[in-house]
C-alpha cells in the first residue's frame, strides 16, 4: 500500500538515497541541501513509501507574504515510474500548499527533462518563460519556469444569513 507522510530530518538518508537513484552525481542535491530543506519550517516535504521502501519525495518552500509555493524537487524511484506516483505527490504537495494559504505554485525544470515537463503540463502548470543558463550542471542549462494557480481548499459551505 502506498502512503504519503511529512518528511523530517530523520528521513535525510532516505531522501538522499532516492535523490541519488534519480540523478547523476553532478545533478543530484547533496546532504547540505536536504538538511536545509528538511529542517525548514516554511517547507512542505512529503515522503511516499510502499512495502518495498521509499517510492518518492516532493519538496516545496512556501512564502506567506507572496502566497506562493516553490517546488524545489519531485522524485519517483526509477523502478516505480509511470504509475501515477509523481502525479499523486504533486497533488498532495499542492493540497498542503493550498491549505497553508498559498494561491499559486512555481517551479523550474530543465528544458530537456521531458518526463517532468509532461507531469507538470498535464497537471495544469502553465509555462511563464524560459530562464537562460539557470543551471550549471546540464548539457543545456536553460530552465522553463512554470506556474499553477491553486484553487482554495474546500471547506464547509458558509450558511446563508437568515433574512
Ligand atoms: C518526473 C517524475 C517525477 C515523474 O514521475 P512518475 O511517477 O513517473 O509520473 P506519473 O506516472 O505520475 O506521470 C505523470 C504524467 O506524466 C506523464 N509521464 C510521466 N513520465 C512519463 C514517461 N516516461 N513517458 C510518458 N509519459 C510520462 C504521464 O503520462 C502522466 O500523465 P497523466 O497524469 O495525464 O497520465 C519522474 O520521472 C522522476 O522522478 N524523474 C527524475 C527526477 C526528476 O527529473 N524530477 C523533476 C525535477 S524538476
Amino acid at each position: 500500500m502506498i502512503a504519503i507522510r511529512p518528511a523530517t530530518l530523520a528521513d535525510l538518508d532516505a531522501a538522499l538515497a532516492l535523490e541519488r537513484a534519480c540523478y547523476p552525481p553532478n545533478q543530484a542535491y547533496g546532504a547540505e541541501e536536504y538538511r536545509y530543506s528538511l529542517g525548514r519550517a516554511k517547507a512542505v516535504n512529503l515522503l511516499m513509501e510502499d512495502e518495498a521502501g521509499v517510492a518518492g519525495f516532493v519538496g516545496a518552500f512556501h512564502h506567506r507574504a507572496w502566497r506562493v509555493g516553490h517546488v524545489y524537487t519531485v522524485n519517483v524511484h526509477p523502478s516505480r515510474r509511470g504509475l501515477g506516483l509523481g502525479r499523486q505527490l504533486m497533488d498532495a504537495c499542492e493540497a498542503e500548499l493550498a491549505r497553508l494559504g498559498m494561491e499559486r505554485v512555481v517551479l523550474e525544470v530543465n528544458v530537456e527533462n521531458a518526463d517532468a515537463i509532461r507531469l507538470y503540463e498535464r497537471g495544469g502548470y502553465k509555462l511563464l518563460r524560459r530562464l537562460p543558463n539557470y543551471y550549471t550542471q546540464y548539457a543545456n542549462n536553460d530552465a522553463f519556469l512554470y506556474e499553477k494557480i491553486l484553487t482554495a481548499p474546500q471547506g464547509p459551505t458558509p450558511r446563508r444569513a437568515s433574512p
